[in-house]
């Protein structure tokens, strides 16, 4: 691996006492080509623009996928990454499924480890704050005939980052758009997926609301993800979210709240969730609380489910199954417990 330091980091400019989401850059970036039906050597270098051509196939024909996942200052000083194999092996389950060349493992996990041991002085302190972690991989091709590009660009991103949402939302059960339909790309991280929810998700907001409980293509009766993440719900002491399918990413966070919770005996229950039954436990104060699961915001709690001209109100409480999972997932991110699933991969 080519490594090209930067003269001097930017480390000292950046307020880390008051960090947004994904707005700041560490000083390095991982960069590997693909080009003639091989992956080049990848590359380390000083963040910065990719010079591209207006013709570069992925500005037009959206063949490009992500991964998110954190790397976290532990209490020992030490940093870890989360689950990070997770992440590999998603990334090339939405690369297959958008005609996109495998990303190999080394290239992926040895670039990963020593970016983020790099630029490890980036990782914050703050039970709230984490190194976002940011792996792209878009075609590079110039040309604009609608098939699938012949270069691919695979990179690394990373950015200290504070809390992705502020607080409880506010959510708006969808009835006219899908995010997501049998047989399409819903499961996998493609680009074009949170490019076409924007649309809707502004509606909503200027509604008032914060974000969307997606519902499913067919006929907006089956609760599926919640914005851009994983929707789960206590109904009845049960722990509840939907079955992976097609249609919903298999998110990380939800893979490891399930694993928590059954580990725990806590009734769980993966499978279909209707509008009318959540609703109807809404109504009927058997929902005891509801809540969005992904890597940017961890846990999401949900306040308030809006449904055609009805709102009704969703506990939050502080002492409930989220902040049962929340300080779990904190306390094995943070070192401050032994790591039963050896989830975190340490790079100092
Ligand atoms: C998630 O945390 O679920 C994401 O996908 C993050 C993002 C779109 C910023």
């Amino acid at each position: 691996m080519k490594i090209l330091r930067v003269n001097q980091s930017r480390i000292d400019s950046i307020d880390f006492s008051n960090l947004p989401f994904g707005k700041v850059f560490t000083d390095h970036m991982l960069i590997c080509s693909f080009e003639n039906g091989q992956w080049g050597e990848p590359e380390i270098r000083p963040f910065g623009p990719i010079p591209m051509s207006p013709a570069t196939h992925a500005l037009h024909y959206g063949q490009a996928v992500f991964e998110g996942m954190k790397a976290y200052r532990k209490s020992d000083g030490k940093v870890g990454i989360f689950r990070p194999e997770a992440n590999f092996n998603r990334l090339n389950r939405s690369a297959e499924r958008m005609t996109i060349p495998q990303v190999p493992k080394e290239i992926f996990m040895d670039g990963l480890i020593e970016l983020v041991r790099l630029d490890q002085k980036w990782v914050p302190e703050g039970e709230e704050l984490s190194l976002y972690i940011r792996p792209f991989l878009y075609a590079s091709s110039e040309f604009i005939a609608a098939r699938p590009s012949e270069s691919y660009v695979f990179c690394i991103l990373l950015s200290p980052s504070g809390p992705y949402y502020s607080g409880s939302v506010k959510v708006k059960i969808e009835e006219k758009y899908v995010r997501s339909a049998d047989g399409g790309v819903g499961f996998a991280k493609a680009a074009g997926n949170y490019g076409a929810a924007f649309y809707p998700t502004r509606l909503a907001q200027e509604a008032g609301y914060t974000q969307i409980i997606w519902t499913d293509h067919k006929n907006h009766s089956l609760i599926e993800e919640s914005g851009t993440m994983n929707v789960a719900m206590v109904i009845d002491g049960v722990f509840r979210t939907p079955a992976l399918s097609d249609r919903i990413l298999a998110g990380i966070t939800r893979d490891s709240i399930l694993t928590i919770l059954r580990d725990n005996k806590f009734p769980v229950k993966e499978g279909p969730i209707t509008v009318d039954e959540l609703l109807t436990a809404a109504r009927e104060q058997r929902l005891s609380e509801m809540f969005g699961m992904g890597t940017a915001a961890v846990i999401s709690p949900i306040s308030h489910i809006g449904y055609r001209d009805e709102l009704i109100e969703v506990p939050t409480p502080k002492d409930g199954i989220s902040a049962f999972v929340k300080k779990t997932l904190s306390d094995i991110r943070r070192g401050r417990v032994e790591d039963p699933y050896s989830w975190m991969v340490d790079v100092i």
